[in-house]
């Protein structure tokens, strides 16, 4: 397997209405690594049978992350995730991309076309981009206790193969 930007997960999420109602209740949302978040609890977490086990091989926070409307995020690696597990909850016109070469002048591209109630681990230590047009876009994202030095993406898509 070579360098997958990701990797779409079989296991359908069960918990995207409690999503919903976090994403939409009165707790704030608090200023996060450039992100507005709200974290999930780990008994949100323990209704899906998928991320319940994921838990236990790999220890994770789970969060809400909203982009605003009209905004990008520049291309960018991340600092300390090596791999990252993602699922849209809500939005409007927006795209991901990644690209699985070096930073250039140009690029080649490849989308993340989200489809509903569906994990992806990302490769987030491969370059990536959100653009996003006019409505607030709220994903929910795990971030592993495992830095990009102790879980990779390929380690992890390896253990999901069985
Ligand atoms: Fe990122």
């Amino acid at each position: 397997m070579k360098n997958l930007n990701f990797f779409e997960i079989k296991s359908k999420s069960k918990i995207l209405n409690d999503l919903v109602s976090i994403k939409d209740n009165n707790d704030p949302f608090v200023d996060y690594f450039n992100f507005d978040v709200k974290f999930v609890s780990p008994d949100v977490i323990n209704k899906d049978p998928f991320l319940c086990a994921l838990n236990k091989s790999h220890r994770f926070n789970a969060a809400i992350l909203r982009i605003n409307q009209n905004s990008i995020y520049n291309w960018h690696i991340d600092d300390n995730r090596g791999v990252s597990v993602n699922m849209l909850i809500d939005g409007g016109a927006s795209h991901c991309i990644f690209t699985n070469e070096q930073y250039a002048v140009v690029n080649n591209i490849q989308e993340l076309k989200y489809e509903p109630k569906t994990y992806y681990a990302l490769n987030v230590q491969n370059y990536h981009s959100v653009i996003n047009f006019e409505k607030p876009r709220y994903m929910f994202s795990l971030e592993f206790d495992e830095d990009k030095n102790i879980l990779t993406f390929d380690q992890l898509i390896k253990e999901m193969h069985g």
